[in-house]
């Protein structure tokens, strides 16, 4: 049923736990181990020891007992976790609804996908890098992982597991984004292309020098993005964040992330540390309490209060995590933001004159 608000209960429930700041996501990133060598991955392993399995469970209960709706499990490749099932099997066992986030690789083995099924997720979200093994495996570095990602793909898609595909664009596979959908569609997966490449957590800006062309972002968000996203116009907001809010995005307000170490951040991207959840005694006292969080909130008010002074201000899709790690703060302006919102206007422009999306053609 929809009120005379014309928003339907799950969006006012969404809404309202934004505004609140009631957490009701979570990720772990359960490993960093991983079965590929992406050169432009953000993961940033310091060596220390990752937490054991009882660890991760402690952790779990913890994070349950704040409410958390939705576990997102990552890494790292997670599957690449010893005892990834057993962890999946007790975040549902609590009542937590599961998201995983895969390269698919290991998916191509049939019992391994049958076991992803049987955990019953909302989604699995795997990488795509390519439409091809020369562009995907470019990437990934792995030979064959092209096949076996599609592999892993098709089994889930058999069984029934909703799939989506996700591709970061980088200058190695640009040229290849309208075969990449088309691979997709063919799959029968929902796409979704990220065209920011960030730096690595710790800093390091290696994977910027993979990062794809100010020309093709141009034409990627102006001409190219709805013809990509069947008809889809491109975004005006960070996907974290709900509709109209004060803040820039759901970082430390609609959720928080753990490392494989246990320490908890306000989201994936900004990595500053609230506290270790091993060393607290509940996450109730940390979520309302932290500094770093009650920082990181008041800063995503301040990020929107910013953008909103900006020409193209409501154009923009702007990342803390990457502002404070590519240019020092987190209200920061970087290019990548201010390239893509230029160009997120000139689409919006296009359509607003009577111009469409035309295809690629060469
Ligand atoms: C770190 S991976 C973990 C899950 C899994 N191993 C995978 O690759 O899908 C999570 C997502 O971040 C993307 N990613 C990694 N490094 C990135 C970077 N520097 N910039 C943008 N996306 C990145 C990956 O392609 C993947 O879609
Ligand atoms: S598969 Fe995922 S975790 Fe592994 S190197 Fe690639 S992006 Fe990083």
């Amino acid at each position: 049923m929809t009120e005379a608000t014309g928003k339907n209960p799950y969006t006012r429930l969404l809404e309202k736990a934004f505004a609140e700041a009631i957490p009701l996501n979570a990720q772990i990133e359960l490993t960093y181990r991983c079965n590929h060598l992406c050169s432009f991955c953000y993961n940033s392993p310091t060596g220390a020891k990752e937490m054991t399995t009882p660890q991760i469970f402690e952790a779990l209960r913890k994070i349950s007992e704040i409410g958390v709706l939705y576990l997102t499990l990552t890494g790292g490749e997670p599957l690449c976790h010893k005892d990834f099932f057993a962890i999946a099997q007790e975040a549902r066992r609590l009542g937590m609804a599961l998201r995983i986030y895969s390269n698919g690789y290991l998916m191509a083995e049939p019992s391994v996908a049958r076991k992803i099924a049987d955990l019953n997720p909302i989604e699995v979200e795997i990488s795509l890098h390519g439409s091809r093994p020369e562009v995907h495996e470019a990437l990934t570095k792995i030979k064959g992982s092209f096949e076996k990602t599609i592999r892993g793909i098709r089994n889930l898609r058999e069984l029934g597991v909703k799939v989506e595909l996700k591709c970061p664009i980088t200058r190695l596979n640009q040229a290849d984004v309208f075969e990449i959908r088309d691979l997709a569609d063919s799959l029968g997966c929902h796409l979704v292309f990220d065209a920011v490449i960030t730096p690595k957590d710790d800093g390091n800006l290696d994977p910027l020098s993979l990062r794809p062309d100010d020309e093709f972002l141009r034409k990627y968000w102006a001409e190219w993005y709805m013809d990509l996203h069947h008809g889809t116009l491109p975004p005006r907001s960070n996907h974290c964040a709900s509709d109209a809010a004060e803040a820039v995005c759901g970082s430390g307000r609609s959720g928080f992330t753990l490392d494989p170490y246990g320490n908890i951040f306000p989201c994936v991207a900004l990595r500053r540390k609230a506290a270790n959840i091993l060393e607290i005694d509940s996450m109730e006292e940390v979520w309302r309490r932290s500094p770093v969080l009650v920082e990181v909130r008041d800063l995503a008010v301040q990020a929107r209060r910013k953008l909103d002074q900006h020409e193209n201000g409501p154009y923009f899709t702007f990342c803390m995590g990457v502002a404070e790690k590519q240019v020092g703060g987190p209200l920061d302006m970087y290019p990548q933001a201010e390239v893509n919102a230029r160009a997120v206007r000139r689409a919006y422009d296009l359509i607003q004159v009577g111009g469409g999306s035309p295809r690629k053609t060469s």
